[in-house]
C-alpha cells in the first residue's frame, strides 16, 4: 500500500534515474530536512544554489509535514512558490523580510510556551523552514538588523521546529560571521572559486574541484558526504506548482 502511494506520488524509481522525480532524491532531501537544524548552501555563481532550493521546496511540498517562508532578496528565484499551499509567507523587500524574521521569533517563543505547558522538550507539530536565497544580499544591505534575528533563530529554532535554509554566493566572514555559521549543522558546498572558499564552508578543500553543478559536498555532524543535486526541469516545476496552488 505504502509502495503504491509512493509510486503514485513520485512515479517509479527506475525510470529517469537522473531526474529529480527519482524517489532517491526526494529521500535524500527529506532526510536532510529531518536531520538538519539549519542548512547553509554556498557556491560560486551558477553552481546550482537556487536549483538546490527549488529541489528542497519541491521535496517539502511532497511530504506535507512542513511549511515554509520564502525570503527572496533577488526577487525572482522563489516567487513562483508564493501561492503554494504550504507557503505561509513571501517577501523580497528588506523591511518585509525582517518582519518575517521577527514573526518567526514570535512563533518560536509561542511554541516554546506551548511546549512548556505540555511538558515536552521538542515541538511535535509541523516544521517551519525559513528559506533565504540569497543571504549575502540581505546581509550586505541590512546586516545590523538581520544578524541578531538570524542568530536567535539559529540558536533556538531547532527544538521549536523552526529551521533556516540559506543560500549564499560569497561565504566570506563579512557576509556570514563565523558565530552564525557555527549554528548551521549542515553545510553544503557547491562548486567554489577557490580552496579558501571551500574551507570557509565545509572546513576542508575540495569544493573547488567539483563539477560546475550537479554535485555538492555536505558537511554534517557525522562527517563529509556527497550530495547530488539534480535539476528539476522547468516543465516539472511548473506542473508541480500548478497542482499546489492555494
Ligand atoms: N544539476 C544540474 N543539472 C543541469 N543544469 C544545472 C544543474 N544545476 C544547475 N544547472 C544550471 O545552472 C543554472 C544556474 O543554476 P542556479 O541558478 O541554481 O545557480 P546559483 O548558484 O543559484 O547562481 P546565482 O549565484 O547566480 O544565484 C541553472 O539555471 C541550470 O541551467
Ligand atoms: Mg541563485
Amino acid at each position: 500500500m505504502f509502495e503504491k502511494l509512493i509510486q503514485f506520488l513520485f512515479g517509479s524509481a527506475e525510470e529517469q534515474p537522473r531526474h529529480f522525480d527519482n524517489l532517491t532524491y526526494y529521500i535524500q532531501f527529506k532526510n536532510l530536512a529531518d536531520d538538519a537544524a539549519h542548512v547553509l548552501v554556498a557556491g560560486a555563481t551558477g553552481s546550482g544554489k537556487s536549483v538546490f532550493i527549488n529541489d528542497f521546496i519541491y521535496s517539502l511540498s511532497a511530504f506535507g509535514n512542513a511549511d515554509y517562508i520564502l525570503l527572496d532578496p533577488k526577487r525572482v528565484e522563489l516567487v513562483r512558490w508564493r501561492n503554494t499551499l504550504d507557503c505561509v509567507g513571501y517577501a523580497c523587500e528588506n523591511d518585509d523580510m525582517i518582519g518575517y524574521l521577527n514573526g518567526a521569533i514570535s512563533e518560536m517563543d509561542r511554541r516554546y510556551r506551548q511546549m512548556a505547558k505540555k511538558g515536552i522538550v521538542k515541538w511535535d507539530g509541523d516544521d517551519r523552514w525559513i528559506i533565504i536565497d540569497e543571504l549575502a544580499d540581505l546581509m550586505v544591505t541590512d546586516k545590523k538588523r538581520v544578524m541578531p534575528l538570524l542568530q536567535r533563530i539559529a540558536q533556538l529554532g531547532r527544538a521549536a521546529g523552526i529551521h533556516l535554509l540559506c543560500a549564499t554566493q560569497s561565504p566570506s566572514r563579512k557576509t556570514i560571521p563565523a558565530e552564525l555559521t557555527l549554528n548551521f549543522t549542515h553545510k553544503i558546498a557547491l562548486r567554489c572559486d577557490s580552496a579558501i572558499e571551500s574551507r570557509q564552508i565545509i572546513g576542508t578543500d575540495g569544493a573547488e574541484d567539483l563539477p560546475k553543478y550537479g554535485k555538492g559536498l555536505l558537511h554534517r555532524p557525522g562527517g563529509l558526504a556527497w550530495f547530488p543535486i539534480p535539476l528539476t526541469e522547468e516543465d516539472k516545476l511548473k506542473e508541480r506548482i500548478a497542482l499546489l496552488q492555494k
